[in-house]
């Protein structure tokens, strides 16, 4: 089945947890970025796995995005890739499930990478904007855990997604 893995990242964390996902899910399987997830990438796709980091509790904004223009975080290891769109902005683009299902059903899921006791979340709002859209979900949103404020991924985490990717991978079969 064709399934993408779309992501949001600013310091290559999520992007390292779609790629885990997309591995785990196997063949026909693709990480892609926002940026490169339009067109003739979205045609015939029968799962779409979008995910983000968490920001100030939530999906980042266009705000939140604005800011880190305006005000570099001199604390950051690098400056954050803002090369390709927030998920929130390509969730409104995204066209219907129709269209990119070719009238079949789409599935949908969603994570977030984060910190494990953080309040709020990003992928309850990205499984809600699916669902808007006509993708059904098909399975829980999953939060995957980082060290520190700009990552890495803690121990064990990248194995974690490339398992929930296969876990996902049957229940969609
Ligand atoms: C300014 C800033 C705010 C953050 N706010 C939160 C937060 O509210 N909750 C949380 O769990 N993690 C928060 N984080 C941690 C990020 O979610 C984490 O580093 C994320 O994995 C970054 O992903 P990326 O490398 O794909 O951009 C924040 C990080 C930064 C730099």
């Amino acid at each position: 089945m064709k399934t993408i893995v779309v992501y949001e990242s600013y310091w290559g964390n999520t992007a390292s947890v779609a790629q885990a996902i997309a591995e785990g899910l196997g063949e026909g399987a693709r990480a892609m970025s926002t940026a490169e997830a339009v067109g003739e990438a979205l045609a015939g796709v029968g799962l779409v796995v979008a995910g983000s980091p968490i920001i100030a509790f939530s999906l980042p904004s266009e705000k939140t995005r604005n800011n880190m223009v305006a005000k570099p975080d001199k604390k950051a290891p690098s400056p954050a890739d803002l090369s390709h769109p927030s998920i929130r902005t390509w969730l409104v683009a995204l066209p219907h499930a129709d269209a990119s299902g070719g009238g079949a059903v789409v599935r949908a899921a969603a994570f977030e990478t984060g910190f494990k006791l953080s309040p709020g979340g990003s992928a309850g709002k990205i499984l809600r904007m699916l669902e808007e859209k006509g993708y059904r979900p098909a399975a829980k949103k999953q939060r995957f855990l980082v060290k520190g404020l700009y990552g890495p991924m803690k121990d064990g985490e990248l194995d974690r997604a490339k398992a929930w990717g296969a876990e996902l991978g049957k229940a969609v079969k």
